[in-house]
């Protein structure tokens, strides 16, 4: 392959030119490898919307400084159409492999088809799409959201076991679209229509930012009297909600029981002080893996098609004891 590109650099630049022009003939420009040897990984963000997203962001940068691979890294500002522009610009530049956490579910068969077609790699981090053809992607790693869900909703329900009054649910749910907005929904509302004294009254999307959680909490309160619980999609939303819920004249955590998913540090502090009564952890701590996957699958080696990460849950004093050692 070095030979191809000597000749190419002996022929002179029109030649390199019309080489990359056609997208390369020699296995050097069809696989986008540098003579450095080094791994080349484009990685489409979400954006930065969140404490959980900044964390996931520096994970992915360390472990790539750490691992060597010369990373690429675009903020689609929670926009789909620039996550594709940001993909299609590392198709173009050939990258090794792509990664990507995407922002919505649906709407990625065309670009991903593309990047196949490029023969370049695509491994789906934290977010998973709806594309029927797997063969779009390597692999997929990150949390079960269902699960988080769940999680979720089994602490309401033994928090309120032998009450028979109604439950009046207020639920902040994250990008509309989102896998975790989905699957977040509908794993809680899974566990929770079993006993009918669960009623979820309001439900909306936050965009998972602490300004919109502030702001759709504000106009829960003012339509629903009765608020029992809010089940905000992550901790940032729940953050903002809890300075609406204060500006309201009400106490986060007793007078509205507050249920959240992330356990970023901001989040267990509140935990720990009790103005959130229950966190769902969900780790962004996915640098590490995603890179040993990607030398794996630029090796050619065979990996799982899904990765799911371990996680946890905390209570107040949970927190109060990971706290001093939480990296995020
Ligand atoms: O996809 C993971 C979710 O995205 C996190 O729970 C949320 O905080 C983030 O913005």
């Amino acid at each position: 392959m070095l030979k191809k590109w000597s000749a190419a650099v002996l022929g002179g630049l029109l030649v390199v030119g019309a080489l990359s022009a056609c997208g390369g003939e020699s296995e050097d420009a069809g696989s986008g490898k540098k003579d450095d040897g080094k791994i080349t990984m484009g990685f489409a963000q979400v954006g930065a919307e969140s404490g959980w997203r900044t964390a996931n962001t520096k994970s992915i940068q360390e472990a790539a400084t750490a691992a060597g691979i010369d990373l690429k890294f675009s903020d689609a500002q929670q926009k789909q159409e620039n996550q594709i522009k940001a993909i299609r610009s590392y198709i173009a530049q050939k990258v090794d492999i792509i990664a990507f956490s995407p922002v919505v579910e649906s709407g990625w068969d065309t670009v991903l088809k593309e990047a196949k077609d490029a023969k370049i790699p695509v491994i789906l981090t934290d977010r998973a799409v709806d594309s029927k053809d797997t063969s779009l992607y390597k692999t997929f790693i990150g949390s079960d959201f269902v699960l988080e869900g769940k999680k979720a909703g089994e602490w309401l329900v033994k928090e309120y076991q032998g009450k028979t009054d109604t439950v009046n649910i207020v639920e902040l749910q994250g990008t509309t679209g989102s896998a975790p907005a989905n699957d977040r929904k509908s794993g809680f509302a899974d566990v929770i229509k079993a006993d009918p004294k669960f009623k979820v009254i309001a439900s909306q999307t936050g965009d998972f930012t602490r300004a919109k959680g502030k702001e759709v909490m504000e106009a829960f309160l003012k339509a629903n009297p009765k608020i029992d619980v809010l089940y905000a999609h992550n901790d940032d939303m729940g953050l903002g909600a809890i300075e609406a819920i204060v500006a309201a004249g009400k106490k986060p955590g007793v007078d509205i029981k507050i249920i959240t998913v992330d356990a970023v540090k901001d989040g267990m502090t509140a935990l720990s002080e009790g103005k959130i009564n229950y966190i769902v952890e969900c780790s962004p701590l996915l640098g590490p893996q995603l890179m040993d996957l990607a030398k794996k699958v630029v090796a050619g080696e065979t990996i799982p098609q899904r990765v799911l990460t371990e996680e946890t849950t905390f209570t107040p004093e949970q927190a109060k004891a990971a706290l001093p050692n939480r990296k995020y």
